[in-house]
């Protein structure tokens, strides 16, 4: 990572630029930012729709170019931004400009595959990229981390269970990795059985055991398809084959991420779970910063337990993992099909236990059809991603009706 090219008063400052600032991450970032004013300065900032809050954060940023994705919510943001001199945009071009605009370290924390094209911008002008968002990855990993790598972009996982493998990867060499883990809290639906899990509610999914997220991840972790997410995101940031991924339960989430080395060692990050420490971890880096997360007190936890993720429960975690094994266009459906099975569940019009079987038939349509192409260019992604989300759609009546 490059050092902080500007200075100001009080030594030197890294130009930053937040995507999906007025979300969880988004927030996460900003109260690390709020900390330490005099080291930051904020490029520029995006949401979706969100226009008021972003052009509130903005202004208090001091941001020169905020951009919602959403054109309706353009008059909003150009509302809230008046007189300001900070210039707005909308759409998806403009959320491109927001990344491509000079700043050092980019956050990338847009949810779903809508965030590909802004951060492969960020990457493609070898910008640090702090990757929060998993979808990218899934979606066109092969071609973002070819396109990362050949601009001379540092990636740095934000992702708490990658963050923590980025650590303990600097404990030894490459070829001398044999594993690596990635734990998992098990979501709220851990200990349901398999007739409870038919009737859970979106009000249950979205109560999370132990962390605070945005509600498509937090859907994601109640089916386990974040877990299978994340295998695919390791396997693409630090370009390990899929028989050396491993994921293991741990209710208490301190443990975020393991990597056993040759001669038997195993290296582990350990934390509260709370997103600023892999957030500051990555903004800081390669240096640490001070946060205000909790301390971890390991005699007053006393307990850490592990166990194996249950594949009858949870099919959605064996269903990426064949995803990651066939690679190819796999990942891209996968993800395509989730984020609608996921949007679905959420209004209401599909069954939790719908959201996997309806990731699969799109899977085994998508397959038998002959479109399974691994994408070369980011409209060939959209392309794949499009046509997932077609056959999910259509696939939908019959697979909510049997799931239900
Ligand atoms: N939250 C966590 O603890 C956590 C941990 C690890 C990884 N992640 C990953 O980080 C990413 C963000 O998660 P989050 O929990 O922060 O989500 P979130 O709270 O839902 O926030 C998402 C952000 O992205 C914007 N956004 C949503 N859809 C968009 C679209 N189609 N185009 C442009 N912008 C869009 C939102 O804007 P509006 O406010 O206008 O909707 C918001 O700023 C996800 O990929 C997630 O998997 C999150």
């Amino acid at each position: 990572m490059q050092p902080p090219s500007e200075t100001g008063p009080g030594g030197p400052v890294r130009s930053v630029t937040l995507l999906g600032a007025t979300g969880s991450i988004g927030s996460s970032t900003i109260d690390l930012l709020r900390r330490d004013r005099s080291r930051y300065r904020v490029e520029a900032v995006t949401a979706h729709r969100n226009g008021a809050a972003l052009a509130q954060l903005a202004r208090e940023l001091g941001a020169r170019f905020a951009a919602v994705a959403d054109l309706r919510a353009y008059d909003e943001l150009k509302a809230g931004l008046s007189g300001s001199g900070i210039e707005a945009g909308a759409g998806p071009a403009a959320l491109v400009e927001a990344a491509d605009r000079p700043a050092e370290w980019v956050m990338a924390a847009i949810t779903g595959a809508a965030s590909l094209a802004p951060t492969l911008a960020a990457a493609e002008r070898g910008a640090t990229v702090a990757l929060a968002n998993k979808e990218c990855l899934v979606c066109a990993g092969a071609l973002f981390m070819r396109r990362a790598a050949a601009a001379g972009a540092t990636v740095l996982p934000v992702d708490s269970e990658h963050n923590a493998i980025f650590q303990a990867l600097s404990a030894g060499r490459r070829e001398e990795v044999r594993r690596i883990v990635l734990t998992a809290s098990g979501g709220p639906f851990r200990t349901f059985s398999r007739e409870q899990m038919r009737k859970v509610t979106l009000e249950q999914a979205l109560k999370h055991p132990i962390w605070s997220m945005g509600p498509k991840i937090t859907i994601d972790s109640a089916t386990l398809m974040n877990k299978g997410l994340e295998l695919i995101e390791a396997r693409h940031l630090f370009a390990v084959r899929p028989e050396e991924l491993d994921v293991v339960v741990h209710p208490q989430s301190v443990v975020h991420g393991l990597v056993e080395f040759r001669d038997g060692s195993v290296i582990a990050q350990l934390g509260s779970p709370d997103m600023r420490i892999p957030i500051a971890h990555c903004l800081a880096f390669p240096e640490r910063m001070a946060t205000p997360a909790q301390r971890l007190d390991l005699a007053r936890i006393s307990t850490l337990t592990f166990e194996e993720p249950d594949p009858e429960r949870f099919p959605a975690l064996s269903i990426a993992r064949h995803a990651l094994v066939a690679g190819g266009g796999a990942p891209t459906v996968l993800n395509a099909a989730n984020e609608v099975a996921v949007a679905e569940f959420v209004a209401g019009r599909l069954g939790f236990a719908g959201i996997p079987a309806l990731v699969e038939a799109t899977l085994d349509a998508v397959e038998r059809n002959g479109e399974m192409v691994e994408p070369q260019s980011v409209d060939q992604a959209v392309a794949v991603d499009h046509n997932a989300r077609r056959q999910a759609s259509h696939l939908l009546p019959e697979i909510a009706a049997m799931a239900s």
